[in-house]
């Protein structure tokens, strides 16, 4: 298969935040994953020290933070100052300590050296609440709330650029869920407030591929707006936790753009695509497990809806089928990183987390090794690519239909300092090997950064490690130079001076 991608065909420069992560105060997210103070390998803050040092090899460029379905119930003064009261989290069931709240997620970030994007309640919520939110965390000293994150300890405003209102209030699983004509009249209210305070934050909105409600949001507060966010879970397991064969995550990946490509239609169509980005700020293959949450049954007890969400953390369930859908993934956001801007994948720790965290040390999983090949190798410029032989593959979906789908994702970037061209190769195919032949302006020498396991169902666990980044040196980089790739494998080919 032939790849082309000239120097002069740009798509333009992708934001290092197409690599942002999500944590939400679900299950052991938050308490038992990235703050757990009671842990042997915790700092004198509470965090742990192997997770925050994991986080840093993929460079996490911003967190999104506090939910998700938790953040429409939540109120941000309970998780401020001495005196912390515990809540019950009305969205996941469950008492929330509050013990982790604004300071310790900004304290996370600043260890880390990232982004905080703060995402408001709008569920049950109001305007002032997220204003009060941005006059604490972005306000040098006016006011009592500037004055209160004084008092706690924090002179220096912690200047947080990237908020979000709401989290998927369209939908009636989230508290205070509304209306479209109620979320467009909200968000603009809400907004109008929020910037009043501080005009240099940049603000998203919850929004889904649905043209009605995209209308009417944008209708009233487009003109507040700097980005629009949209979720997306292909795997549809929250309540059966019973995951795609590897075969039906390949299936998947033939509907990454869906979804951008939906919403890019619609902010062309009212005159927005170049005021408005998309902020794709949870994403994931498979949905979390959590059955019976959302419900108005009647008697469902606690051991239905709560212990079973330990059933996220059982690592077998992350195999090389989520290793090739994330890939896929970041190359969808690649190719559309003229309108995403942002994406964030839900969850970074625990959960369906690319690292899971245990009493002695911590999993990492196959997604977090694919963070790590595009977050060290990949290149900020990214080409228009092209494969006019490019091979289909025919794949049965998970519902048993068949759908065809390209055997290999590519993506075909510079890297901004001139010194060379990373290319990212996903070869889907579960037995076949991929042969590329690579017409590519570029000189230097290959060196191919790889991961592929032993099969398509190897999986990382404690004790375990079937999964990790393989190196190979490939020569000078001669046109049409042939490169093979193994089969169920995700690599960054660098070819470099
Ligand atoms: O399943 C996790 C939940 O998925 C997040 O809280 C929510 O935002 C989304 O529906």
């Amino acid at each position: 298969m032939r790849v082309y991608a000239e120097h002069h065909d740009l798509i333009g420069r992708r934001d290092p935040m197409l690599y942002g992560q999500f944590l939400e105060h679900f299950h052991r997210q938050i308490y038992g994953g990235v703050y757990d103070p009671e842990s042997r390998f915790s700092d004198g803050d509470g965090f742990r020290t192997d997770v925050l040092e994991a986080l840093r090899a993929i460079h996490v460029p911003v967190i999104r933070w506090p939910g998700g379905c938790f953040v429409s119930s939540y109120h941000w003064k309970d998780g401020v100052g001495k005196e912390r009261i515990p809540c019950f989290d009305k969205a996941w069931r469950v008492e929330e300590p509050n013990l982790f709240g604004t300071d310790e997620f900004i304290l996370l970030c600043q260890k880390l050296n990232c982004a905080p994007y703060i995402c408001t309640n709008a569920g049950t919520g109001t305007a002032e609440e997220m204003s009060d939110w941005v006059e604490y965390c972005n306000l040098e000293r006016e006011g009592k709330f500037a004055r209160l994150r004084i008092q706690n300890g924090h002179e220096r405003p912690f200047d947080v650029r990237y908020w979000s209102i709401g989290n998927e209030n369209y939908g009636a699983h989230e508290i205070g869920a509304k209306s479209e004509t109620e979320w467009g009249r909200l968000v603009a209210e809400s907004a109008k407030m929020m910037k009043h305070v501080d005009p240099r934050i940049e603000l998203s909105a919850a929004a889904l591929t649905d043209l009605d409600w995209n209308i009417n949001l944008l209708r009233h507060s487009a003109q507040f707006l700097d980005w629009i966010s949209i979720h997306q879970y292909w795997d549809r397991i929250h309540e059966t936790n019973r995951p795609a064969s590897y075969e039906g995550a390949v299936a998947f990946t033939a509907h990454t753009e869906d979804s951008i490509r939906k919403v890019r239609g619609l902010l062309t169509a009212m005159g927005l695509e170049h005021k408005i980005r998309i902020a794709f700020d949870e994403w994931n293959l498979k949905e979390w497990y959590h059955p019976r949450v959302h419900t108005v049954e009647q008697g469902v007890t606690k051991e239905e809806y709560l212990y079973p969400r330990d059933g996220n953390d059982d690592n077998s369930l992350y195999t090389m089928g989520d290793a090739v859908f994330t890939a896929c993934f970041l190359n969808a956001l690649h190719r559309n990183c003229d309108i995403v801007g942002m994406a964030n994948f839900a969850p970074a720790i625990n959960t369906r987390g690319c690292i899971c965290t245990h009493e002695d040390g911590l999993v990492l999983r196959s997604t977090y090794f694919v963070f790590y090949l595009y977050t060290n190798y990949m290149g900020e410029v990214v080409r228009r690519t092209k494969c006019p032989d490019m091979r289909q593959l025919r794949v049965k979906n998970s519902d048993g239909a068949e759908e065809l789908t390209d055997q290999v994702d590519l993506c075909v970037t510079e890297l901004a300092d001139g010194s060379g061209v990373a290319v990212a190769a996903v070869n889907k195919s579960a037995q076949e090997s991929a042969e590329l032949s690579l017409e590519l302006e570029a000189e230097g020498s290959v060196t191919g950064y790889y991961i592929c396991g032993r099969g398509t169902d190897s999986y990382n666990d404690v004790g375990r490690t079937e999964i990790g980044i393989e190196k190979e040196e490939l020569g000078r980089y001669e046109p049409g130079m042939r490169i093979r790739l193994r089969p169920h494998s995700v690599e960054v080919i660098r070819i470099c001076r």
